[in-house]
């Protein structure tokens, strides 16, 4: 349709028309029961008014969405398509790696393959808009959310921001296989104070734009289509009701142009945070901050009509938000063609296909971490190994946010091993019960891989902790194997970083695995046996303990920095009973190469507005295989008119590198790069000096420095 089209339309609505285009309803309210995410209220709806309602949460599947699409368009007064919006988090029908993993393969081509198959896919199942990706920045693993985040790094966020909405989104969202993206949660929903899920978020302007607000940005420069608002306050303010952050911040200075959503009852939420007086004011502060629809609460439907008649609210406002909703109906082409890509055929023919399952493969090839190897990996077929714990065969190792995902087909590490090593010496014992037969079998054996950590049900929304330790349980199984075989290689499966430091020191080999989607665990045997070199690098620093929280390597100096010799210092800014820094930190990852860096070098060592410095350094891989390097560059403003951190990431290039192969990798340096919220919050770049490290992580000391003048 012609914009001129849907003016028209617009202006032949009737108020309670177009009220109804501003509300989502679930599953529940046509008669289905299916996954919710939220409480399960009573809306006091008419029985035909579901029907007329803009949008649906989470159906899915093409010939119910094709059947629902009929009978919404049939009841819509001016039969205008519903929009069906899912939680196509890591994966529809083909489970991917989880996000935190996403954001250690460091590689964002990669991740946008990945929302490319999941758009594929569930385009197929009818599903029109993705509530994916989630670019909330993450520096506290006691939330379970960090699951879902790719990590503390708010520039590695925003580039993943980015690929993963291109990959849902492509050129033109309206072309088959393609589908709306909508980032969440506006704003600073990883903030949560403690890590609690749902809590305030409190945080100065500053950490909100230099950190919080980067990876959103970057996505509506990428023209993401639609924002869901976070279920915390900032500024003491419901984010949902909070105009100065919807209007001012996301609308006029970012520029974004599409739909806003709430999150699940998150406007009604507003009169339980204790900002507004009942769900008539929250409607009427959700519209007036630029909140388009109301996810699953009666605010709009029951009280914008009255407002409106009252002169409380201007029309205007929801023939602005209709507008948008409008807008995007007709970018996905749905007035032309209301079903979009749903196809019974082509739900055959992608779901669960041999080319998205090797896709989570790949994945998973490229965010398991190597954390620590004392020779003992790569293992060989000869050795008489026992794998342990019950994670080695809990197909609850997919991730919480695969709701569409057929369990039942993950493939555990078990299964793995059994179909990729069949003539290896193995013998499974997948219980954390300390048994004799288990101790024997550990005891038997040249190596044993104990399979720890959390799986699904342990992280996720809502799913937060106060300590994140490894369980008690885990700590005693890994101490009974221990006991008796001191070969130990551990796995870890889980969506947060963990602190297990004794752990740490004790193990011959450690690897992060997350939560390795679908077919994760073929990777992970493949990197056990060493036919796949792993190339992971930590999204989120493993701490300490949990006193540590929030941890990011991106710290600043404060008056009374640290000695780099260990121990504890009086009136010095550190703890009496940790390091301030992480047991590995942001970045940090091993493989089966030595890849050796040169020094760096810089083609001249002054910036000047409009020239660009190009800092390079030469690689060589050091071994006898392949291997993936994640070279990394952080700079340093040594002094600026407010604190600046001790490094920021600011560059990446993850790179192939033969057997044997020598490469130089080049970094652009511009005046662009340095600029930061100065004093008076202006975006800008000061003058002076600065160091730059390129370096296989955020501890490399690979540094040069250069300066910048105006
Ligand atoms: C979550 C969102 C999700 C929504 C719809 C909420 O509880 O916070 O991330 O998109 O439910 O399922």
């Amino acid at each position: 349709m012609k914009i001129a089209e849907l003016e028209k339309l617009l202006k032949d609505m009737s108020l309670s028309e177009k009220i109804e285009q501003l509300v989502q309803l679930h599953g529940g309210f046509f008669g289905h029961i299916d996954t919710y995410t939220g409480p399960v209220v009573d809306l006091k709806l008419t029985p035909d008014q579901p029907y007329r309602t803009g949008s649906v949460l989470g159906e899915h599947g093409a010939a119910h969405l094709k059947d629902l699409q009929d009978r919404m368009m049939e009841k819509q007064p001016h039969h205008i398509p519903a929009l069906f919006m899912a939680d196509v988090i890591h994966g529809y029908k083909t489970g991917f790696p989880v996000p935190i993993a996403i954001g250690s393969t460091f590689d964002p081509e990669l991740a946008e393959k990945i929302t490319s198959a999941a758009a594929k896919e569930a385009a197929a199942a009818g599903v029109h808009v993705a509530f994916s990706p989630m670019i909330d920045l993450a520096r506290d693993s006691r939330w379970g959310r960090c699951m879902e985040s790719t990590g503390e790094d708010p520039w590695l966020n925003a580039r993943m921001a980015e690929s993963l909405v291109k990959g849902f989104q492509g050129d033109d969202f309206g072309k088959k296989g393609k589908m709306a993206s909508c980032i969440k949660h506006f704003a600073a929903y990883g903030a949560v104070q403690g890590g609690r899920d749902y809590n305030v978020a409190e945080l100065s302007e500053h950490t909100l734009f230099e950190d919080y607000l980067v990876s959103y940005r970057a996505a509506v420069k990428a023209g993401v289509s639609m924002v869901m608002t976070a279920f915390n306050t900032i500024d003491r303010q419901p984010c949902t009701t909070n105009k100065r952050l919807l209007r001012d911040i996301l609308r006029e200075d970012m520029g974004f142009d599409g739909v806003v959503i709430s999150d699940y009852a998150a406007i009604s939420e507003s009169v339980t945070h204790g900002s507004s007086n009942d769900n008539g004011d929250a409607a009427k502060k959700s519209i007036e901050a630029g909140c388009d629809i109301d996810m699953v609460s009666e605010c709009y439907l029951q009280n914008l009509e009255a407002l409106v008649n009252d002169g409380e609210v201007p029309e205007r406002l929801i023939d602005e938000a209709v507008m948008r909703i409008l807008v995007l109906k007709n970018k996905l082409g749905l007035f032309e063609n209301p079903y979009k890509d749903a196809s019974e055929e082509d739900e055959k023919e992608y779901h669960f296909c041999e080319e998205h399952r090797k896709l989570s493969r790949e994945a998973a090839e490229e965010s398991t971490v190597l954390l620590k190897n004392n020779g003992v990996l790569p293992l060989c077929e000869k050795q008489k190994i026992a794998v342990v714990g019950s994670l080695a065969d809990d197909n609850e190792i997919t991730g919480s946010w695969a709701l569409f995902v057929d369990k039942s087909q993950t493939v555990t590490l078990k299964r793995a091993i059994e179909e990729l090593y069949p003539n290896a010496d193995v013998t499974f014992v997948p219980s954390d019960e300390i048994t004799e037969n288990m101790l024997a079998a550990a005891e038997k054996a040249d190596v044993v891989i104990l399979a720890l950590g959390e799986n699904q049900t342990e992280s996720g929304e809502s799913f937060s902790k106060a300590d994140i330790s490894l369980s008690k349980s885990h700590t005693e199984l890994f101490n009974a194997v221990y006991g008796v075989n001191k070969n130990i290689v551990t796995v870890l499966f889980g969506g947060r970083p963990l602190a297990f430091p004794e752990l740490a020191e004790k193990t011959n080999a450690l690897i992060e695995a997350w939560l390795p989607g679908s077919c994760g665990c073929y990777a992970l045997a493949d990197i056990l046996f060493g036919n796949v070199n792993p190339s992971g690098r930590l999204s989120m620093s493993m701490p300490y303990c949990s006193g540590q929280l929030p941890l990011s390597y991106a710290a600043f100096s404060t008056g009374r920095p640290k000695p780099k010799t260990d121990g504890f210092y009086p009136f010095i800014s550190n703890y009496m009973d940790v390091p301030n820094v992480p047991l590995y930190p942001f970045g940090y990852g091993l493989s089966y190469s030595e890849v050796k860096y040169s020094a760096v070098s810089l083609d001249k060592n002054v910036l000047k507005n409009n020239s660009k410095i190009k800092a390079s350094v030469t690689l060589e891989n050091k071994s006898d295989r392949s291997v993936k390097e994640a070279v990394q560059l952080y700079i340093r403003d040594i002094k600026g008119s407010v604190v600046r951190p001790l490094r920021e990431l600011k560059g990446l290039q993850k790179v192939s590198l033969e057997a044997g192969e020598k490469r130089t990798v080049t970094f652009e340096i511009t005046e662009y790069m340095l600029r930061f919220y100065d004093i008076n919050m202006q975006f800008v770049s000061e003058p002076g000096d600065f160091t730059l490290w390129i370096g296989h992580d955020s501890l490399t000391e690979n540094g040069a420095d250069f300066s910048l003048e105006k």
